[in-house]
């Protein structure tokens, strides 16, 4: 397995195909963040109407922060999961008060923050900061269980440490943002749970799964 080479590929494949999502056009680290939450529990092409009227409304933590509850829920209203709209206005309502109005980038005053869990820090940190840290979801984790052959039940929570061990030995510390965000499209577009197109895949020369025809067997995912 020749990492830098896998690197290589498969940020070329991201520059070439990337998916033109409205928070990718500039990374503002409180557009990330806004575009993180809404991401959590919804698709992508839900997401995309809402997150860009949220930003029309509120483009800064100053308007969010300076926002009434209600008028924050009513742009909300629709993607469900209320607690991330509160949290996240709480969260930046501590930005302001605490941080100047710039979202923290060191790990732990990131994860601090309410309805900042380990995904969505290490989503930001990476994407906004191009820091390389992981951002490890269910996504991720059948991305590399197949390229690395991992057949660890990924319903466990020691799983996802593994993996996340995994994505901070093998991501691209030239361009962290762009590697996490080429999984994450891989995920979502190629390395599919069904019927995976690995004729298409940019790194299927390194896939062990594609290698030994098991990809539709992995990840392994065990009920509790
Ligand atoms: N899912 C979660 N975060 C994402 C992002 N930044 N781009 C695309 N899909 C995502």
């Amino acid at each position: 397995f020749n990492k830098l080479q896998f690197e290589h590929d498969l940020l070329h494949w991201y520059a070439e195909s990337k998916r033109d999502l409205p928070w990718r056009s500039e990374n503002d680290p409180y557009k990330i963040w806004v575009s993180e939450i809404m991401l959590q529990q919804t698709k992508v092409d839900t997401v995309i109407p809402y997150f860009n009227h949220f930003i029309e409304k509120y483009p800064s933590v100053y308007e969010l922060a300076a926002a009434e509850q209600q008028d924050v829920l009513k742009a909300w209203e629709g993607l469900g999961y209320y607690s991330r709209a509160r949290n996240l206005q709480n969260a930046v309502r501590e930005v302001v008060e605490e941080y100047g109005g710039k979202v923290p980038s060191t790990p732990k005053e990131l994860g601090s923050l309410k309805g900042i869990g380990p995904y969505t820090k290490g989503a930001i940190l990476s994407i906004a900061f191009n820091q390389p840290e992981p951002a490890v979801d269910g996504n991720v984790m059948r991305v590399f269980s197949r390229v690395l052959k991992i057949e660890e039940d990924i319903a466990q929570q020691s799983t996802k440490k593994l993996f996340e061990d995994y994505v901070r030995e093998l991501i691209s510390k030239e361009d962290p943002s762009s590697f996490n965000q080429a999984i994450m499209d891989l995920g979502a577009t190629i390395c599919t749970p069904k019927s995976p197109g690995c004729m298409l895949c940019p790194v299927q020369a390194y896939c062990r799964a594609f290698a030994e025809g098991i990809q539709d067997e992995l990840p392994i995912k065990k009920k509790a």
